[in-house]
């Protein structure tokens, strides 16, 4: 039987190339969205991947969704943690809000979905969860203390939970994605992103594709001796 994967914002963007090429892959895939239910529907309409609403940054809301995929679709055997905000501004405008909300989901989100599928996958003795950071989690990033500090978080997360998944087959890793071709780069201002993609050595943004890639890989069953590593999809911007 197909394994199931929930990818969280799985119907646009980065989510949802991640969410095709799962599917690709092999998986079961129940995608994960917030609120823009127009956009979720054409997605399901072209792809036949079922998606299904709540809210990462709400902790009742995740046990709840991962309950009802896993009533569903079956026991989740993959979490790709995708869902992410910005509410950009140097910290001297920001406000505790935006503070509050970038943590709330990016990071809050990546625990409450952990809490909600983690236990499954360690009983089950095999598990693949994913977080996607940010290049601006690594090397920070002027006008992100909120979502800078979210992402670096996430990295933390990752070899944290990482030595606790391994005895039980399940491994969790990070992607790092620089800079990609989506709605959420295209809100930078246009002279701002001039300038951050004259700094990127392969001299373009990246592809939502080329991020989902190293998920589906990270996915696979290949990739079971990796574990608690960050892999870095940048085009070469920040090299560590
Ligand atoms: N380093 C130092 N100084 C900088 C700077 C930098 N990187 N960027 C801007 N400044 C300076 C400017 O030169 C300007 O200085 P002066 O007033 O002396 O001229 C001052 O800071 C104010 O700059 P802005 O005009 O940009 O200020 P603003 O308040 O209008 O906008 C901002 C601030 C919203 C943070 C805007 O700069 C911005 O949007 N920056 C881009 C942030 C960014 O990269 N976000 C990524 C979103 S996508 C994403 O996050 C996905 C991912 O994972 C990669």
């Amino acid at each position: 039987m197909a394994r199931v994967a929930i990818v969280t914002g799985g119907t646009r963007g980065i989510g949802e190339a991640i969410s095709t090429a799962l599917r690709d892959g092999g998986f079961t895939v129940a995608a994960n969205y917030a609120g823009n239910e127009a956009r979720a529907r054409a997605f399901s309409d072209a792809t036949g991947i079922e998606a299904y609403k709540w809210d990462v940054g709400d902790h009742e809301a995740c046990l709840d969704g991962c309950a009802r995929v896993a009533e569903e679709v079956g026991p989740v055997d993959v979490v790709v943690n995708n869902a992410g905000i910005t509410r950009d501004g140097t910290l001297h405008k920001m406000s505790y809000e935006d503070w509050h909300e970038v943590m709330r989901i990016n990071l809050g989100g990546c625990f409450n979905m952990a809490k909600a599928t983690f236990p499954g996958m360690r009983e089950r003795g095999w598990g693949r969860i994913v977080n996607i950071g940010s290049i601006n989690g690594q090397a920070g990033q002027y006008g992100q203390v909120n979502y800078a500090a979210a992402k670096s978080g996430i990295h933390g997360f990752t070899k944290a939970l990482a030595q606790e998944g391994a005895k039980f087959g399940v491994t969790v890793n990070a992607i790092a994605p620089g800079y990609i071709d989506t709605d959420m780069v295209a809100a930078v201002p246009p002279p701002v992103l001039e300038k951050i993609v004259a700094k990127i050595p392969v001299g373009r943004l990246g592809q939502a594709d080329e991020i989902a890639r190293g998920v589906a890989f990270l996915c696979s069953e290949d990739a079971g001796f990796i574990t608690g590593s960050t892999m870095s999809i940048n085009g070469g911007q920040h090299m560590y």
